[in-house]
């Protein structure tokens, strides 16, 4: 169960509530070209609208460097919430100051402000207590919707809290109960599929699903620093030298574990990194020395699929092969295809890659789970703390 207070444990009628969500969205020449994260955080914000809070919304978006630029704006990102909600939002270009707080007390219940990108502060980032004090003067309730930044402690999502009674929001709670419960419970067997081009991003993730998994499956660049550690000729293919070792030791401890862990036997190989590159598929010894792993091949994606639809809960991460190009996708839909038919298991998927793989195929609706955290559900798989979440009201306070 979430052990922490959620926004329904609150009376929110008549209250300035601020939400911190994560519109942390893709924008191209002002447009938002993903709204999935805008879409997540709508069941809690309906929900204050709903019942007569005065809803302040707060988010980041990209990186700017702690001081305004258009090109980070959030006022894209208003007209597709207005848009999602069927309603007005009034919009601040601004995160604190007089136009702020003149706005904040004008606004009547049930209506909707959002403010201009936190990142523009640079007590944001710093989480500097003299700017998450001006954050929490503006309501009277916090609610930490942005799962997606729960890895954060900044202002808006862990020094607010030192001065605001705070609650989660439905998305975030809805995360972590999801994931938390997928290590703590799973339905057996238990796959996860995990990809991308680094190790390095992913060890402590490995390293804790090994504790939990029947089967762990290994696909994109990241395979070939393990295909490495056992000795392969992997080419020209990515490998990162200096998690060599390590990989022998993730080995070594799903040997000791009995988990069956699966690397690709075969590949779609290129003689460079492009998409009208020569390719073909060979099988993983015979990898040509000046020749790159740019996808699992057809062997693989059997192998793979097979293990996939015999497990009752699922787990993906990370694309298996460079998808973006058409040669060196089949990999990656073969392997969302496998989870999206298996309906008998309950299956999560995480981060950007995969959920744009996800998107790209359209195969979004036929997974149980969409998480909107990259970052964040990695560190949560790895048992790291997430402020975000460590700094909300517990249940039994
Ligand atoms: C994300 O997209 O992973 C979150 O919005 C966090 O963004 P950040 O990595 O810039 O903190």
């Amino acid at each position: 169960m979430f052990a922490k207070k959620t926004v329904r444990d609150v009376e929110v009628r008549g209250k300035r509530v601020l939400v911190r969500v994560d519109f942390n969205v893709p924008l191209a020449d002002g447009i938002v070209t993903d709204d999935t994260r805008i879409r997540a955080a709508l069941p809690t914000i309906r929900y204050l609208i709903d019942h007569g809070a005065r809803v302040i919304l707060v988010s980041h978006l990209g990186r700017p460097k702690g001081a305004p630029d258009p090109a980070f704006s959030l006022r894209p990102v208003r007209a597709v919430l207005a848009q999602l909600l069927g309603r007005n939002v009034h919009f601040i270009g601004s995160v604190v100051g007089p136009d702020v707080t003149t706005a904040v007390e004008r606004m009547v219940d049930g209506e909707v402000v959002m403010l201009e990108n936190l990142r523009f502060e640079p007590g944001e980032k710093a989480n500097d207590p003299a700017f998450a004090r001006q954050l929490a003067a503006l309501a009277d309730i916090y609610v930490d919707d942005a799962f997606g930044a729960a890895h954060r402690a900044h202002a808006s999502t862990e020094g607010v809290t030192h001065y605001l009674p705070a609650y989660a929001g439905m998305l975030l709670a809805r995360e972590v109960e999801t994931l938390s419960a997928m290590l703590a419970d799973p339905a057996r067997p238990f796959a996860a599929i995990l990809g991308g081009s680094k190790v390095s991003d992913k060890f402590g993730v490995i390293d804790r699903l090994l504790d939990v998994v029947d089967t762990l499956i290994v696909g994109g660049g990241m395979c070939f620093t393990f295909l490495a550690a056992k000795g392969v000729d992997i080419g020209t293919s990515i490998v990162e030298a200096e998690w060599v070792e390590p990989a022998k030791k993730m080995l070594d401890k799903a040997s000791e574990r009995g988990v069956g862990l699966l690397l690709p036997v075969d590949f779609v190989v290129a003689d460079r990194f492009a998409e009208d590159a020569e390719c073909r598929i060979v099988g993983r010894e015979e990898i040509p020395g000046d020749w790159m792993g740019l996808d699992i091949g057809p062997t693989t994606i059997e192998l793979f699929k097979t293990a996939i639809s015999d497990a009752r809960t699922i787990f993906w991460n990370g694309p298996m092969g460079v998808f973006e190009m058409k040669p060196y996708q089949a990999g990656t839909r073969e392997v969302a295809l496998a989870v999206a038919r298996n309906s008998r298991a309950v299956s999560v998927v995480g981060g950007g890659d995969s959920v744009a793989a996800l998107k790209k195929f359209d195969l979004e609706e036929r997974v149980t789970f969409v998480s909107t955290g990259g970052g964040a559900s990695m560190k949560l798989l790895e048992g790291a703390p997430l402020p975000g979440v460590e700094a909300l009201l517990d249940q039994d306070s």
